[in-house]
């Protein structure tokens, strides 16, 4: 039995590849390690410890003792999803970014080394790469150019990850994601946000001019990924995941709305993010050619059960868009 320590796995994507995990791993065994943040819910993991093959801890990866409990049993496999996610909260503030997606990472790699772990894997991002014009997309060679407090802090842990493996031969991998979408994702994030404002009957911010492009791949298409590289990926390599799926914000919206049965007339446009990337679009031809994955869930089969999901969990997100939430909303939209 293969023990694995999943960081984060209350939140969206961590959630996801712990549940698609249980199915397809049965040699897995999974020891969560979440902060429960205010992005992470328990909910997101209900039912899962009965399979006697998961459980949870509530500990923050910043935290020495925690790490090592977690580690104290033979791990084969640390894989790090835990980290402050949202490019828009980070400009409102970077600090808890850098404190949990640098000091986190880097107190988990100096764990996983001294306790010996067989593979470290760093989930991280194209965002990186930073903006790209109208042609070309990020390969891994691409050089690293942040541009927001997120994207620099995973930037920043990126680079202590090829430094643990440079310096200390720790078998440590990093992927690159697109933006995700699916199930469980918290409605701060354009499409759970633009689902839910709409099914309340509510107008949807769109910054700037909407045509700002995003490479879109569905969640279970990444954590399938995920799994291929934690099995079969080579120690420091960086592998790119995309969705090859590019869509300008605008496009986006109006597939939401014709889903929901809505018109423009919901679209509010508002002032832009700052610094907001213009264009993401990412080459997994690297991954396609040494490992054979390539995304299998089409962007309109995906974002209809997205949508259907949201209908049929509405106590799910109606429970988020309360409290702390409402504030976050304020602060960001006004009185959109
Ligand atoms: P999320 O915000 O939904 O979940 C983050 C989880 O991390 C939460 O459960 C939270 O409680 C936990 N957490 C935060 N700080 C912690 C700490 N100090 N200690 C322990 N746990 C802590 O995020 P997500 O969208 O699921 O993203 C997961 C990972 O994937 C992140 O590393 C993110 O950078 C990366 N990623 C996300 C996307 C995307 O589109 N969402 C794309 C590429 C990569
Ligand atoms: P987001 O889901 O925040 O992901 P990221 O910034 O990590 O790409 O945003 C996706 C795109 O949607 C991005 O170009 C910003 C845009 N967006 C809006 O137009 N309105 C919104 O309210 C939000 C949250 C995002």
């Amino acid at each position: 039995m293969n023990r694995l320590v999943v960081t984060g796995a209350a939140g969206f994507i961590g959630s996801n590849f712990v549940r698609r995990a249980l199915a397809e791993e049965p040699g897995w065994h999974m020891v969560a390690l979440d902060a429960l943040t205010y992005a992470g819910n328990l909910e997101n993991l209900a039912g899962l410890e009965e399979s006697g093959r998961f459980e949870f801890v509530r500990g923050d990866i910043c935290d020495e003792d925690a790490v090592s409990t977690v580690l104290d049993e033979p791990v084969w496999a640390v894989v790090n999803f835990a980290a402050e996610t949202h490019v828009d909260r980070s400009i409102h503030g970077g600090a808890e970014f850098v404190r949990t997606n640098v000091l986190g990472t880097q107190v988990l790699l100096e764990q996983s080394r001294q306790h010996g772990v067989e593979r470290y894997l760093q989930v991280s991002t194209d965002e990186v790469y930073g903006s790209l014009g109208p042609a070309g997309k990020f390969t891994e060679e691409s050089p690293l150019v942040p541009n927001s407090p997120y994207s620099a802090s995973k930037a920043a842990a990126d680079l202590l990850v090829r430094a643990y493996h440079v310096t200390y031969g720790l078998p440590a991998l990093v992927t690159r994601c697109s933006n995700n979408y699916g199930p469980y994702q918290f409605p701060e994030k354009v499409i759970p946000l633009f689902i839910t404002n709409l099914l309340e009957d509510r107008p949807v911010p769109l910054y700037g001019d909407g045509l700002n492009v995003r490479d879109w791949i569905h969640v279970w298409d990444h954590c399938d990924a995920l799994r291929l590289v934690l099995k079969s990926g080579q120690p420091g390599a960086v592998y790119n995941i995309g969705g090859n799926n590019e869509l300008t914000n605008l496009e986006l919206t109006r597939c939401i709305l014709h889903e929901l049965d809505k018109d423009d007339s919901f679209i509010r446009p508002v002032r832009d993010r700052p610094a907001h990337d213009r264009r993401y679009a990412v080459d997994f031809s690297k991954l396609r050619s040494e490992l054979g994955w390539s995304p299998r869930i089409s962007f309109a089969a995906g974002l209809r059960a997205t949508v259907r999901w949201y209908i049929e969990n509405e106590s799910w997100w109606r429970a988020i868009k309360s409290g702390e939430y409402r504030r976050y909303y304020e602060r960001q939209y006004g009185l959109v």
